[in-house]
């Protein structure tokens, strides 16, 4: 008689600058989370160098899918199925787990699940919430996309918006390498707002009401750089502290009117917030009390799930394969894969 599933799903995740490996029972279980970050060895140069980011993935992806197997307490003979984000992101970098992924599937003989980082950022407001179901919208922001999402059902997306040009982190990280804050940028200026004040300068809120979902971020960033090049050329201080609360508070009022209307205009009950700017304070603050005010609830993930992580692509991968979505073995890498695209065809 075959042994009962116990849905143990084996999660890879390679595709930025986080070498991270993570076991899951049953989709919702984290019994192992391990996350390699890259951060310092890209922080020199201001942000992530594709060419160091894969390197530093073929060192870091066995070491870290072997801990994650050992701190869950199983071996490989144990697993069900291997979960792998295909895309978007760093090409070279996606290989390298897609290819450990891949060997793992074949000489195991177990599936392989191709996972859309996008939509396992999502996915991993299910995992936390266990009781959280759509219909929702979904505000995805991270260091390369922001977009905004109506998903009436599991699995079911229509993008509403998006950026015209910086995504929500990059326009973070831009800012904050200017103003020499080092990387990640977003963390850096988070923590500094909170000791700045918002109103000391009246940066632009660019598209706010021009009746889109979209955003535009550039005119911004450009915005921030001209007046702290004028204060230094009248040789007058810039305390950055009120210019990380300001730039941000024009980030975030423009992201709580555009979400809000969103979440008004589909008649969900519930957003939640993906990606790594979803660990913004502030974000989370408006918005949740915004959305409070007209009855919507507001979900985020903890810190750790809401960076790059492999549970969220377990989790993932253990609904296709529940779902019976399995992915073929010559399945590409994608750098660019738009939200809900299938996982079983190669593009
Ligand atoms: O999702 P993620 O870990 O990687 C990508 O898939 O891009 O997102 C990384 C981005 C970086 O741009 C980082 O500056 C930003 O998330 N970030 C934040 C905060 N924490 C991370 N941005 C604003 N506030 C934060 N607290
Ligand atoms: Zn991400």
């Amino acid at each position: 008689m075959p042994a009962p599933r116990e849905g143990l799903v084996l999660g890879i995740e390679t595709s930025c600058d986080e070498t991270s490996a993570a076991v899951l029972r049953g989709g919702k279980e984290v019994l192992s989370l391990v996350i390699s970050s890259q951060t310092d060895l890209h922080a020199r140069y201001g942000g992530v160098v594709p060419e160091l980011a894969s390197r530093a993935h073929l060192e870091a992806v066995l070491p870290a899918m072997r801990e994650a197997l050992a701190m869950a307490g199983i071996g490989l003979a144990d697993l069900e199925g291997v979960a792998v984000t295909r895309g978007p992101g760093l090409i070279g970098a996606l290989l390298v787990g897609l290819t450990a992924a891949k060997a793992v599937s074949f000489a195991l003989g177990i599936p392989l699940l191709a996972v859309n980082h996008l939509e396992a950022h999502i996915y991993a407001n299910f995992l936390h919430f266990p009781e959280l179901e759509p219909p929702l919208v979904a505000f995805v922001v991270s260091g390369g996309h922001t977009l905004l999402v109506h998903m009436p059902a599991h699995r079911s997306y229509h993008v509403l918006g998006e950026t015209l040009d910086d995504a929500a982190g990059e326009a973070y990280d831009k800012v904050a390498r200017f103003l020499g804050l080092g990387y990640p940028g977003g963390p850096v200026i988070d923590r500094l707002s909170t000791r700045g004040d918002a109103r000391a300068v009246s940066f632009p809120r660019a598209i706010m009401h021009d009746g889109t979902y979209n955003f535009s971020l550039s005119g911004l960033k450009t915005a921030v750089i001209n007046h702290v090049r004028k204060l230094r050329e009248r040789g007058e201080d810039a305390p950055v502290e009120d210019i990380a609360a300001s730039f941000q508070d024009a980030v975030v009022e423009v992201q709580v009117h555009k979400v809000t209307r969103a979440a008004r205009d589909t008649g969900v009950g519930r957003v939640v917030l993906a990606g790594g700017v979803a660990a913004n304070t502030r974000l989370r603050e408006r918005l949740g009390k915004e959305l409070k005010g007209r009855g919507i609830n507001l979900y985020y993930p903890p810190l750790d799930l809401c960076a790059d992580n492999a549970a969220m692509v377990a989790s993932l991968g253990w609904r296709m394969l529940d779902a019976g979505e399995v992915s073929p073995l010559d399945i590409d890498a994608a750098a660019v894969l738009p939200l809900g695209s299938s996982s079983v065809t190669s593009p």
